[in-house]
């Protein structure tokens, strides 16, 4: 089943030990991807990579044409993160995003995806009030997007909300380490976790967040030991921003590693273009091109006996 939603590679697939089972896999072949409609990325297929030790490739996304374009480079899922309030919206934290634009943002990457797994993120006060409150904000987002599933921040103060979300049905990913809803308490966007009791409390966070029902949780800038440690001691997987080379799949913010915002670039972020470039010089060209009757030419107008579309 998991071959239809893997790449065309031939992997290397390492011996994995989780708190679960121990399980030994030999080199595989992945037959190339069946022609026809792509198969869903559901969050069984992420558990089984987990399983198989088959890196999970994330990345967000807050419109429709990124999304097409993400889902066609074959990532496994994508993430319409509350980081659209800074790279979408220009907010210096994730906090202003409301319920109703996240929504918005959703629904429109789910147009344009026809492979990968959507997660939303619940923002800053849609879901910490109460459990009733989580709930019918995480309906809202399930009804009203179309997305497979909902992504929200914080251990043991989230778990009530988790398992009240996940017994009416949707699926849940967790987020702990970094959890910028939460950088007014914390003062800064520093590594978290580098006390020896925040690192057992991120620890048993994560043991409880599988206890709660999360099906995978993201860590985000933790030291990369700790983020080993968690993933090896459960049965989710583990998603990590900033958090080494150990987790079960990684995610990154689609603008930094696209290059599109040139004023950030953390240590975490790999840069796999520079469209900041590419754009700002496009836009320089076509305005020198305006500004000297170079645009539009003959070829790009319509003259009077025009009779095409
Ligand atoms: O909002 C977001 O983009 C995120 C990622 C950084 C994991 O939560």
């Amino acid at each position: 089943m998991l071959q239809h939603v893997l790449s065309p590679f031939r992997r290397r697939i390492p011996p994995i030990s989780t708190g679960c089972r121990t399980q030994t896999f030999s080199t595989q072949t992945v037959r190339p991807v069946q022609p026809g409609p792509p198969k869903r990325v559901t969050t069984r297929s992420l558990q089984l990579m987990k399983q198989q030790g088959i890196p999970i490739a994330m990345l967000t996304a807050y419109d429709y044409t990124t999304a097409t374009l993400l889902d066609a480079g074959g990532v496994d899922a994508i993430l319409v993160g509350d980081s659209a309030s800074n790279v979408m919206a220009g907010h210096d934290t994730t906090l202003p995003i409301t319920l109703d634009q996240m929504i918005y943002h959703a629904s429109c990457v789910v147009r344009g995806v026809r492979r990968a797994l959507v997660v939303v993120d619940l923002p800053f006060g849609a879901y910490q009030g109460n459990t009733l409150e989580a709930l019918n904000s995480a309906i809202r987002v399930m009804k009203e997007t179309g997305a497979s599933a909902v992504k929200l921040e914080g251990g043991q103060h989230a778990s009530a909300a988790i398992e009240r979300i996940v017994s009416a049905g949707i699926p849940v990913m967790g987020h702990l380490g970094l959890t910028p809803q939460s950088i007014n308490k914390f003062g800064s966007y520093k590594v978290r976790a580098r006390a020896v009791e925040e690192q057992s409390r991120l620890l048993s966070d994560v043991k409880l967040l599988e206890e709660s029902g999360c099906f995978s949780v993201v860590l985000e800038k933790i030291p990369w030991q700790l983020a080993k440690q968690a993933t090896e001691s459960t049965c989710i997987p583990t998603i990590g921003i900033g958090a080494g080379n150990h987790c079960d799949g990684q995610v990154l913010v689609v603008n930094d590693m696209l290059g599109l915002c040139k004023d950030f670039q953390p240590r975490f972020v790999r840069r796999y273009a520079e469209l900041a470039d590419v754009i700002s010089g496009a836009a320089q060209k076509y305005t020198d091109d305006v500004r000297c009757r170079d645009f539009p030419s003959n070829t790009e107008s319509y003259d009077l006996s025009w009779n095409g579309g």
